[in-house]
């Protein structure tokens, strides 16, 4: 199981945030870790008035935790191994401090879990790598088609879910390959409530996504094959840049991809520039 999956501290979720947000408490590399003192931080505390409006306890179709959680019902471990907790018993962010208290914008306290299907393809008229991308509605990036799991929901579902909702593509992620599981330095993250995701790769043979007909659906402003340049690959969303280039680097080394040279040298291409 992968722990944080970066070797440097997360950065966005030092660095950037949602407009709702209050300015985040400053936290220099050094200080990320919690097992680094730090008595001067002092991170203001927010959560979004749509959590609270979703809180599944006075809500039935709330997909948020209550605001007071007992620390009994803390989660005590994540994708990212066994958690620590505050003085409030409250989980704290596995790859460390955030600058921000609360949950902000995200339902759970501790790991929210999300799925990420990335399914990409060779463009034969244009000779080019594509990813089947979603500009999010939220912030107009563009982005890998993931969502959140469902409480209970295995996570092959999720993959295949979400790609259905967003993209209106049925694909048999079961087959899919495995990318990564573990924390992701997304802009809502807090000290109190992070993103984790478990990503896997599709890469379809070029003739049968030709037939494919993708249209925007839920949370997804627009729908397209996007070109995979230097550019549109760092310009992704949250961690998906990351992902995207482990799921080519995997694709590179072959197995059960049947690619043929002339396309892993495309590839291989791009992975150079990136
Ligand atoms: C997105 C996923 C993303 C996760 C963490 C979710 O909202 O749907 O694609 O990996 O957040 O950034």
């Amino acid at each position: 199981m992968a722990t944080t999956g970066q070797s440097a501290p997360h950065v966005k979720a030092r660095r950037d945030k949602p407009a709702e947000y209050p300015e985040r408490f400053p936290v220099p590399d050094h200080l990320v870790g919690w097992e680094s003192a730090y008595p001067a931080y002092d991170p203001p505390y927010y959560v979004s008035p749509v959590v609270l409006e979703n809180d599944s306890s006075r809500n039935p179709a709330g997909w948020a935790d209550p605001e007071q959680l007992s620390p009994a019902d803390a989660p005590q471990e994540s994708l990212c191994g066994a958690l620590r907790h505050d003085e409030r018993g409250r989980a704290l962010n596995s790859a460390g401090r955030t600058g921000l208290a609360g949950r902000g914008l995200l339902g759970k306290w501790g790991p929210n879990y999300a799925a990420d299907p990335i399914i990409t393809r060779i463009n034969r008229r244009e000779n080019r790598l594509e990813l089947l991308a979603i500009q999010r509605r939220d912030n107009g990036q563009w982005a890998i088609p993931g969502g959140m799991v469902d409480r209970g929901e295995l996570v092959t579902r999720t993959l295949a879910r979400e790609l259905v909702e967003e993209t209106g593509v049925s694909l048999d992620m079961e087959r899919a390959r495995f990318i990564y599981q573990g924390y992701v330095d997304d802009p809502r993250n807090t000290d109190h409530a992070w993103m984790e995701t478990t990503a896997k790769h599709l890469h379809l043979d070029p003739d049968m996504a030709e037939q494919l007909e993708p249209r925007a659906g839920s949370d997804a402003r627009a729908v397209r094959w996007l070109p995979l340049t230097a550019e549109t690959i760092a310009s992704l969303y949250a961690s998906h840049c990351v992902l995207v280039k482990k799921a080519l680097e995997l694709l590179c080394q072959g197995g059960r991809t049947g690619m043929s040279e002339a396309d892993r040298q495309l590839v291989q291409a791009l992975l150079h520039v990136v």
